[in-house]
């Protein structure tokens, strides 16, 4: 297609997105700024970020922090792997940086949580490095401009995807290109409803031109995902419900659960192990989850706690108010579970 980067640029200075509040030059504001889009939408980005930023204005802060207080600013965003990466990309920037953000779309490559993708939105908004980016929104635009078939998760097509977008860089202004492509995904060529009608690309567009919109990109194919289950135990005492942390790596990593048991353990017992003397109220309605690798059924135990002794303070086990339990960050799951008590 000819001139497809003057005129999507063009576009974006017509009707792009204006005035977001890390389109700015400090490259740490706009790594953060694109760590939290990551599977995240702007308006739900936007509140988020301003209270990350008053907290956290700099590399430093953010080192200096512990990481409980990254994942509670965190909590409600999900995903919450991107701020624990934050978090220790922001340590490493200190110990191997001398504390500034590393310069060049290699160094920041290979930081923790920055996959291909983010270091050259990083590169292009913060160090205006020609690079081509390659998210959700960009790999939809391309599926339907050029008419690629086949689910772009699949290496082939992503390929073929990744060479467009080498190919369409423009030779100058790669901030507002980089951002232009990023809108045009997000407000015109949505996944469902696309407002074809403003595209600037309309005519040249194969999937417009052959109504495929709903069927470019490609879904991923259905594969069966393994079943698993577990015991979730919902104990309670005085007004307050027990949360245990989640080790720091492997599912929720880092995250304040509910403890947990297998369906064929008796949650008495597990009560007991935890050093609680409790007995079963109600079995609570089952949830499910999916991960990308299997899917999760699980299942609330109610338990009332007879008594809490006051000496029993175990590391990683810490009682909350159902109210505090919903500051912390919690897997969603959990979160549901917390907000129905
Ligand atoms: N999604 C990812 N990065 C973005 C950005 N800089 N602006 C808007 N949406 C985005």
């Amino acid at each position: 297609m000819q001139d497809f980067a003057l005129r999507l640029i063009a576009w974006q200075k017509a009707h792009g997105r204006r005035g977001l509040p890390w389109q700015i030059s400090d490259p740490y504001a706009v790594w953060v700024s694109e760590i939290m889009l990551q599977q995240t939408q702007v308006e739900t980005v936007i509140p988020y970020y301003g209270r990350f930023m008053a907290r956290f204005p700099d590399i430093t802060s953010l080192a200096a922090a512990p990481e409980d207080e990254v994942l509670a600013l965190w909590s409600g965003l999900g995903y919450y792997a991107r701020a624990r990466n934050l978090h220790a990309a922001a340590r490493r920037m200190m110990t191997e940086h001398n504390g500034s953000f590393p310069s060049g779309f290699e160094a920041i490559q290979t930081l923790p949580g920055i996959g291909r993708s983010t270091a050259a939105a990083i590169s292009a908004f913060a160090f205006g490095e020609q690079r081509a980016i390659l998210d959700g929104n960009v790999k939809r635009v391309f599926c339907r401009l050029f008419g690629v078939d086949g689910w772009p998760g699949e290496k082939a097509v992503e390929a073929r995807l990744w060479k467009l977008a080498e190919m369409l860089l423009p030779e100058e202004d790669i901030q507002s290109y980089t951002q232009g492509i990023m809108d045009l995904g997000a407000t015109l060529c949505r996944r469902s409803r696309p407002d074809c009608d403003d595209c600037p690309f309309a005519d040249d567009c194969i999937a417009n031109r052959e109504c495929r919109q709903g069927e470019l990109p490609a879904v991923r194919p259905r594969k069966d995902l393994p079943e698993r289950e577990t015991i979730m135990l919902v104990l309670r005492h005085a007004g307050e419900i027990l949360l245990q942390k989640r080790p720091s790596s492997g599912i929720w990593g880092g995250l304040w659960s509910l403890p947990e048991c297998t369906p064929d353990e008796d949650v008495v017992l597990a009560a007991r192990h935890l050093g609680y003397e409790a007995e079963l109220l109600a079995a609570l309605p089952r949830l499910d989850h999916t991960f990308s690798h299997f899917r999760l059924a699980i299942h609330p135990r109610a338990l009332a706690v007879r008594h809490r002794p006051d000496a029993a303070h175990e590391p990683g086990l810490i009682w909350l108010t159902p109210e505090e339990a919903g500051q912390a960050a919690l897997p969603a799951p959990v979160r549901r579970i917390v907000e129905t008590l």
